[in-house]
């Protein structure tokens, strides 16, 4: 008792004078999200958080990968964070069997997650019949969202039904002196688009193909071929500005009827809603061709670093409680521009583009994992290396289908 602070004491006796209440349960949060949006949404749950009774210690890093990297260094550095943000990624996998994870099944147990979570986030969340992560939402990284005010004065009058309307949609727009694709020039964000342009030029085979491929050869398909050359055709649209760019910067772009398209995932709907614009109003969004497309599924998690002191536990089992509650779910995702990982929740009116995302979760026939799901961390660091280079360089189809296919066998 006399090591406590003036301040401890005081917070002790706060405790106890609510019947014994505990301390606050602190948790370092690590997360990336940074933007606009995601702050919005982020700051729902720590709020929520709070008022449980806990104490919420933010750390944002800006980048998936350096906050991923960091929480990674810090556990192997005995300075592990209490909760920390991942994908639904094979290199979550790779963290649960290095064994540097607390698993959450007496809080899924308890909130019954084995029944409310959707089938394909539960098989990818739970590893060998644990819970070794909370799933906080689901995204499709793989949107075309567009401004509909940038396609109505360009002429474009329906949404594109396959790629070579898609680039006729790009010219008019270029002709009517607006950008007609907003991209980020960070090697993840000419991922994002190399992967939408291959499950939509390619289709959801040769996507499937590409990334289970171990001998290469499909890189050097002619299929494949032309998915690469209508890759880079679309660099025609992009404009100098380009390189470094982050997404969110991107999107603003949209926002501000300064260019046409931007292929993203739905965390852009949170800009827009920080925006006040409207889905189906001032933007619109599609993931694909047609009312059938191939459907990406990702999500964020949070997971637990190893930890024995009951206190780190108890913070880490009120923040899974807090975070998958039926009201914080719904607050966050509507902020996020996510669907709820609670099929059993009501979001109230959704609009146009969760519509399609809910249509589409209840559609196993159109799920396609996202690479991350499909290649380990090192192998999508050499594609994406690869993929990045080629959109930056005059390199030809024929010498990246070489790069790609040798990095595919691994
Ligand atoms: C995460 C999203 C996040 C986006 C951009 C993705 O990896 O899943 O939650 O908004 O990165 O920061």
């Amino acid at each position: 008792m006399h090591a406590l602070t003036k301040h401890g004491l005081a917070v002790l006796v706060a405790g106890m004078g609510m019947g014994g209440a505990a301390l606050a349960q602190k948790a370092e949060v690590v997360h990336w999200w940074t933007s606009g949006g995601e702050s919005a949404a982020v700051q729902e749950l720590a709020a929520a958080y709070k008022a449980a009774g806990g104490a919420w210690v933010d750390t944002a890093i800006s980048g998936g990968e350096n906050a991923r990297n960091t929480t990674i260094n810090r556990i192997a550095g005995g300075n592990a964070p209490t909760v920390a943000q991942f994908n639904t990624s094979l290199q979550y996998h790779e963290v649960v069997l290095e064994g540097m994870l607390n698993n959450m099944d007496a809080v899924a147990k308890e909130g019954n997650w084995d029944k409310i979570l959707p089938e394909p986030i539960k098989k990818f969340v739970k590893v060998d019949g644990h819970y070794f992560a909370m799933p906080v939402n689901i995204h499709n990284p793989s949107w075309f969202w567009y401004s509909k005010a940038v396609l109505a004065k360009a002429g474009v009058k329906a949404e594109p039904q396959n790629m070579s309307e898609f680039f006729a949609a790009l010219d008019k727009i270029k002709a009517s002196g607006a950008i007609p694709l907003a991209l980020g020039g960070q090697a993840w964000q000419e991922g994002i688009l190399f992967n939408a342009i291959l499950h939509t030029s390619g289709g959801a085979d040769l996507y499937k193909q590409f990334y289970s491929s171990t001998d290469g050869k499909v890189a050097q398909s002619p299929a494949f071929k032309k998915v690469l050359s209508d890759f880079k055709r679309l660099k025609a649209y992009v404009d100098p500005g380009s390189p470094n760019r982050d997404w969110n910067v991107a999107t603003a772009m949209l926002i501000s009827n300064k260019a046409g398209f931007q292929v993203m995932g739905d965390w852009a709907k949170g800009e827009f809603a920080v925006a006040k614009q409207t889905a189906g109003k001032d933007f619109g969004c599609f993931p694909g061709w047609g009312a059938k497309a191939p459907y990406m599924l990702e999500g964020d998690v949070f997971v637990f670093p190893k930890s024995k002191d009951p206190e780190v536990i108890k913070a880490q089992q009120l923040f899974a409680r807090v975070a998958t509650s039926p009201a914080v779910q719904v607050a966050f995702n509507t902020k996020k521009g996510s669907i709820p990982i609670r099929t059993d929740v009501d979001m109230g009116a959704l609009d146009i583009c969760s519509q399609q995302g809910v249509t589409a979760l209840k559609d196993p026939a159109r799920h396609l994992p996202a690479p991350t799901q499909l290649a380990s961390p090192e192998k999508k660091g050499l594609l994406d290396d690869a993929v990045t280079k080629f959109w930056n360089t005059d390199q030809s189809v024929d010498d990246v289908a070489k790069v790609l296919a040798a990095a595919l066998k691994g």
